[in-house]
């Protein structure tokens, strides 16, 4: 067993100029990657209990049964890199299956992912883990020098790429085939396109839990910049839009209000909203036209309820 991690905090450290100029837009908006401080990451988890958003659980139900097949399409692998690694629990199944010698995993949040990583690495006995605090959108190529040589496997799991605009998730997926190198090969996981009303319904849980993790993102910002965010004086907005085919998820001001933020104010008049995620459905070939426009080359595909996994190799 070996463990290494690197930390990266100068790079992330986005949030005030990031927020001061999300809420300076005529649509105001906040990048959803501020959802995740520790109250959202456990909002998050919680989120993937309900009953309501079967993603999560279609995803590990899919992989479980399919692992045998996936594995056998992938084949021999050295290293596995996940970006957005989190807990490191998609993870496992793959390395039961594939026995790589490396895995690198990445997350913004770095003291979460040591934890998870070192247990990791414990686990599997013989496999080097490197893990990587660092906000990968941003810093993706940074990761290149920690990578060995041989055949890479990017595991980007969870339908992640679904919150980014598709010019946005094109060019993550071009710089993850420029990290995977010639060899390298990018299995993937997102939610397909379905019932528009089962779609609003998972983001609209009767719990109130997504609820609570939009408005936790007001609460940060009240916490980390000195912010006076009223959170009762604003409703989790969110619904399918089926022309664009996303959900779009949005905090309304409930009231006209100025709030400060970082020592400036801003003005919601009564009913504007603030943007806070885009979650894009996609069916299997809408998405692997936007991979192939990365230089993704389709190797394999796996579905279940709603859900599809591709596996994708460099052209
Ligand atoms: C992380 N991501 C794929 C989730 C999604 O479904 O877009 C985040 C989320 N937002 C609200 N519920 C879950």
């Amino acid at each position: 067993m070996s463990f290494t991690f690197k930390d990266f905090p100068a790079d992330r450290d986005d949030l005030r100029a990031d927020v001061l100029n999300g809420l300076a837009a005529s649509q105001k908006s906040i990048p959803p990657k501020y959802f995740y401080d520790e109250a959202g990451c456990r909002l998050f988890e919680a989120i993937c209990a309900q009953p309501e958003y079967a993603l999560t659980r279609t995803e590990r139900a899919l992989m479980a049964s399919r692992l045998p097949d996936i594995a056998a399409a992938i084949g021999p692998v050295d290293c596995i890199v996940e970006p957005g690694a989190g807990d490191c629990a998609k993870v496992r199944l793959l390395l039961d299956a594939l026995h790589p010698a490396h895995l690198v995993v990445m997350d913004i949040a770095g003291d979460p992912l040591a934890t998870a990583a070192e247990a990791l690495s414990r686990d599997y006995a013989g496999l080097a883990v490197t893990a990587l605090g660092m906000d990968f959108v941003h810093d993706l190529e940074a990761a290149a020098p920690h990578l060995p040589a041989g055949r890479r496997l990017i595991y980007y799991p969870g339908s992640s790429i679904g919150n980014f605009p598709p010019d946005a998730a094109t060019a993550l997926l071009t710089r993850f085939r420029q990290l995977a190198g010639a060899e390298g090969q990018l299995l993937i996981g997102f939610d397909l396109k379905k019932d528009p009303q089962r779609l609003h319904r998972a983001y609209n849980d009767a719990a109130g839990v997504t609820a609570a993790f939009n408005l936790n993102l007001l609460e940060r910002l009240n916490r980390e910049l000195g912010a006076d965010f009223d959170p009762s004086r604003f409703s989790h907005y969110a619904f399918y839009n089926p022309v664009a085919g996303r959900i779009e998820m949005h905090l309304v001001s409930l009231a006209g209000q100025d709030v400060s933020v970082a020592g400036r104010r801003f003005h919601f008049a009564l009913g504007e909203t603030l943007h806070t995620e885009h979650s894009y459905k996609f069916r299997r070939d809408e998405f692997s036209a936007l991979a192939n426009s990365a230089g993704w080359q389709l190797a394999g595909e796996w579905e279940h309820d709603g859900f599809a996994v591709q596996l994708y190799g460099s052209r």
